[in-house]
């Protein structure tokens, strides 16, 4: 049903999964993550920041879809890192999912003690209750400082990644490193710029597929990880309906060569390292 990548520990990652940040409320987020199983997926992301770990845990407990076949992500958040504290958050998160081990956890951003954290992160692999480890929001600045000292390697860097933000920068690091690029904002946030952009109107029309499915299956033939959000049964079973149809290759290059240079979303690093480590958010019941 859905294509997957090779993750440099030897795990696969198939390559479209749910997102469930800003999904508070917790019965949605239960039967989104419910209604996205049964539909086909199997990565479902969330986050300790996103306060929904407990609703992830039920929605796929009662999804009826084995344990093993889903692929969990969860992060911790810079509040959290530091060894001692971050091996106590992942034991939080460990306990609000209540699904056993996790597959992917991921540090959520680049800022504060990231070293203390990752090695809490290594050390949950070592004892066999998380399976993966990567990062999110890295530049290649802080990937050439952490990767000197990981034992452990990041399979992935979740980053802010769609035809309208190519990261042009950080893909080659990737490839280079063998880290996989997951893409957040994969619709660009819904943007309607990039969804009515000629290139992908024209190839949504071609295909008898919209807009929002042709991203996708660019996001698939340029072999990233994309987790589009939805609590829409009707846009979540669509959004995996993509492995029908693939693009040509003009079509590729047309979506290509949208503007490269557009992130949505612009943190300066002196707010995010003043402002995440302190913000600690408390999870939902
Ligand atoms: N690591 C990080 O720092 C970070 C930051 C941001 C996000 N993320 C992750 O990335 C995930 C996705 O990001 P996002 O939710 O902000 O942006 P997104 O997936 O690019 O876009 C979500 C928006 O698109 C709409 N949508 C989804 N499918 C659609 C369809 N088939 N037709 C029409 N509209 C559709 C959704 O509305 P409906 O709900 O109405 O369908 C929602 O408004 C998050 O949930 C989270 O897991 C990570």
């Amino acid at each position: 049903m859905t294509t997957s990548i090779p993750l440099s520990n030897g795990l696969r990652m198939p390559q479209i999964g749910l997102g469930v940040y800003l999904v508070s409320d917790v019965e949605v987020c239960e039967s989104s993550v419910r209604s996205a199983l049964q539909a086909g997926y199997r990565p479902i992301d969330t986050a300790f920041a996103y306060r929904n770990e407990r609703a992830v845990g039920r929605g796929i407990r009662s999804s009826g879809v084995p344990r093993d076949e889903v692929f969990l992500t969860t992060k911790l958040w810079p509040s959290e890192y530091g060894f001692e504290k971050s091996r106590a958050a992942l034991g939080g998160s460990l306990e609000r999912l209540d699904t056993g081990p996790i597959d992917l956890v991921l540090l959520h951003q680049p800022v504060g003690d990231v070293l203390g954290a990752w090695r809490a992160m290594e050390e949950a692999v070592d004892q066999g209750v998380v399976r993966s480890i990567g990062v999110s929001n890295f530049t290649v600045a802080d990937l050439e400082r952490l990767l000197p000292e990981a034992r452990i390697a990041p399979v992935v860097d979740q980053v802010e990644l769609h035809p309208h933000w190519q990261q042009p920068d950080l893909l080659p690091y990737l490839e280079e490193h063998g880290i996989v690029a997951e893409a957040w904002y994969p619709l660009g946030h819904g943007s309607t710029s990039l969804l009515s952009a000629p290139a992908i109107v024209a190839a949504a029309s071609a295909h008898g597929k919209s807009p929002v499915q042709v991203v996708l299956r660019w996001h698939v033939q340029r072999g990233f990880v994309a987790i589009p959000k939805s609590t829409n049964p009707a846009h979540i079973a669509a959004n995996l309906a993509v492995f029908d149809f693939a693009l040509t290759p003009a079509e590729m290059a047309g979506i290509d060569a949208l503007g490269k240079d557009r992130p949505m979303f612009r943190m300066p690093r002196w707010l995010m390292s003043a402002v995440m480590p302190l913000a600690r958010p408390r999870p939902l019941p």
